[in-house]
């Protein structure tokens, strides 16, 4: 079978690929257009960088030395431009929840259609070692998407606090139209108790957003971590071809192929 496929209008020919991709007629499918990639990298680095500067301006870890070094200036502001690439990361992510391709837009996230509901169980059984395979999906699986949600959730949480203690001190006005009433209905200690929180509830995501990602990548064999670099995750032509979900634009992949193995084939068990 040496038929060609295609991903975002780019002719992928079988040959050039490794032996075993060949044999199990492998095609690449361009899944995380380069946006969500952006919003993804920029949101990771500032998110360290805020880490880093926002737990110092908690509990100054470091002691400056000489009159002149104003440390806490410097993290402070640091603090401030990492956020504002975080804010615009976000941002960007958000349009490309209405403009993006099915795996990015907003409705694939929420538990609208019937093969989520189901996705989203059979996933929890997965983790729960109640059943061997992961669900796969070419774009996120229900249970990862539904995670998603709880985090863009909470990162504009954590948005709206930080941009309610920065107009503490700044107090403009145009600021202040979108973020004080955050200061007028909570008293300002706890809006800092749960911008801090929050950091550890992203600690203790990324753990397992990790380790998940090289789990399920390793389990199916779809090139998973790549993915999120690259743009284009693998899947044996059978399996995109058996659904027109799992095509990004349908009419540039070749109909359903012979035999009738749709299910993704995961990692060889011995
Ligand atoms: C602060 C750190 C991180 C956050 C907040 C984060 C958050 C996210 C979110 C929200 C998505 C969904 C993308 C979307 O549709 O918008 C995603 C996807 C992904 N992330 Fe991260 N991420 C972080 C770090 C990392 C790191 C260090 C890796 C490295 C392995 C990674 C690997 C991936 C992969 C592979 C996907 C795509 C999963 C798939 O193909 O279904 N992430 N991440």
């Amino acid at each position: 079978m040496s038929e060609s496929t295609a991903s975002a209008g780019i002719p992928v020919e079988p040959e050039h690929f490794h032996p075993i991709a060949r044999e199990e007629n492998l095609v690449r499918v361009y899944v995380w257009e380069w946006p969500v990639r952006i919003s993804h990298w920029v949101i990771f680095l500032s998110i360290a960088v805020l880490s880093f500067t926002g737990y110092y301006l908690y509990d100054p870890f470091i002691i400056s030395r000489g009159g002149g070094a104003f440390l806490m200036g410097r993290m402070r502001l640091i603090h401030e431009a990492a956020a504002f690439c975080f804010i615009g990361a976000v941002l960007l992510r958000l349009y490309w929840f209405v403009k993006g391709n099915r795996w990015a837009h907003w409705r694939t996230f929420l538990p609208l259609e019937g093969w989520w509901r189901r996705g989203f169980g059979k996933q929890l059984k997965y983790y729960l070692f109640l059943s061997r395979d992961p669900e796969s999906e070419v774009g996120h699986n229900p249970l990862a998407a539904a995670t998603y949600v709880v985090v863009y959730t909470l990162m504009l949480v954590e948005i709206a606090t930080g941009l309610a203690l920065y107009n503490h001190i700044l107090g403009s006005r145009v600021l202040g139209f979108f973020v004080d009433w955050i200061l007028r209905v909570i008293n300002i200690r706890y809006i800092r108790e749960t911008h801090f929180l929050i950091m550890f509830v992203f600690f203790a995501f990324v753990i397992h957003h990790v380790y998940s990602a090289v789990l399920i990548g390793i389990e199916e064999r779809s090139g998973l971590v790549g993915g999120i670099f690259s743009g284009y995750k693998f899947f044996p032509a059978a399996f995109v071809a058996s659904d027109p979900t799992r095509r990004p634009h349908e009419e540039k992949i070749p109909a359903a192929r012979a035999g009738r193995s749709h299910k993704l084939r995961t990692r060889r068990r011995e």
